[in-house]
């Protein structure tokens, strides 16, 4: 009776002094590139957002203030970098500038999206490596820990020195998904960087994956020129980590049904960057929906759109962290 009450004190006083842990410990900031995916992450972790005053100046520049003492703090910085890129980088950079100046004791940028992580290697001559220089900015400004979200290309974390830890939405976007799909659905991977992504998905669907031969002529053009797999009267899947203009997904929807596919496709993408042309490349007649998460703000008036939260598994990763646990599980 004596020990089941000393270990129930026990029990109690830890659950105590981790929520205070929680609560005491540690602060998230939102940049202005997400905010909604931000107070949904700190909702789901029972906190609020912490104060700060950002503001753009005339000419473009960006003034950051924080308005609560952060001196001893674990600080995560919730910032997509995705369109405008090169300003939401900025805004991160010198959001982590004013922590570790105020004496955060650790910072971690929350970068759902991270933008230049398709420019990791130089293609050509006379180029930058533009994904290795903003590794650099980062770990210049403080930012000791990255957490990302299905990077582009997972060889990126080679740039850093400090800890890069990118989360999946594969089985929340399958999750979403599963009860609409056709038995005979394959996946399909839209080019050679996205088998992994593309084995993920065949795996919790017991399917196999079908790969397709791209070409980029441009930012904006693509081609498919070979589609390996047999996807003759199938339902397909095509899944990608992001959708920029669409042109991928268009030349790929184009390349399934010239091979024979059933007229019956699916998209689901982690990010939905969805820039000007995506929407009309994507309004396909024989397209059903079109599953994206919210890394990236995101307008969801759109029928076939579907916008499934990041915000739990942003959210489950960040509490893992301040207790000193592994997110293994939701790599
Ligand atoms: C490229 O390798 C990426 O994984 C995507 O397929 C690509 O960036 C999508 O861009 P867009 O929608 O402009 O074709």
């Amino acid at each position: 009776m004596i020990r089941s009450l000393i270990e129930h004190r026990h029990k109690h006083s830890t659950r105590i002094a981790s929520g205070q842990r929680m609560a005491d410990e540690f602060t998230i900031f939102t940049g202005r590139s997400n905010p909604n995916l931000a107070e949904q992450i700190a909702q789901a972790l029972g906190v609020r957002l912490g104060a700060c005053a950002i503001e753009s100046f005339p000419d473009g520049e960006v003034s950051i203030r924080l308005d609560e003492p952060v001196r001893g703090r674990e600080v995560f910085i919730v910032q997509s970098t995705g369109p405008p890129v090169n300003e939401h980088l900025v805004e991160l950079l010198a959001f982590a500038d004013a922590c570790r100046r105020a004496s955060a004791a650790s910072i971690t940028a929350v970068v759902p999206y991270f933008g230049y992580a398709r420019a990791d290697k130089r293609e050509g001559s006379r180029i930058p490596v533009t994904a290795s220089m903003v590794a650099d900015l980062m770990q210049v400004v403080g930012i000791n820990h990255v957490l990302t979200v299905d990077v582009h290309a997972p060889q990126l974390e080679g740039f850093f020195r400090v800890p890069v830890d990118s989360l999946t939405v594969v089985p929340a976007l399958h999750n979403e998904l599963r009860n609409r799909l056709s038995q005979d659905t394959i996946v399909v991977s839209p080019d050679a960087g996205r088998i992994r992504m593309a084995t993920e998905y065949a795996h919790l669907m017991n399917t196999s994956v079908v790969i397709l031969h791209k070409q980029r002529e441009s930012a904006t053009e693509t081609e498919v020129t070979h589609v390996v797999g047999d996807v003759c009267n199938r339902s397909c899947l095509i899944v990608d980590d992001m959708i920029s203009t669409g042109g991928t997904m268009a030349e790929s929807i184009k390349a399934l049904l010239s091979a024979g596919a059933r007229p019956e496709i699916t998209v689901a993408a982690t990010h939905g960057l969805l820039l000007d042309g995506a929407r009309e490349n994507l309004s396909h007649k024989d397209v059903r929906e079109v599953v994206v998460t919210d890394t990236v703000a995101i307008d969801k008036d759109w029928p076939q759109l579907k916008v499934v939260s990041a915000a739990p598994l942003i959210a489950d990763a960040i509490r893992q962290f301040i207790t000193d646990r592994s997110v293994c599980h939701l790599s």
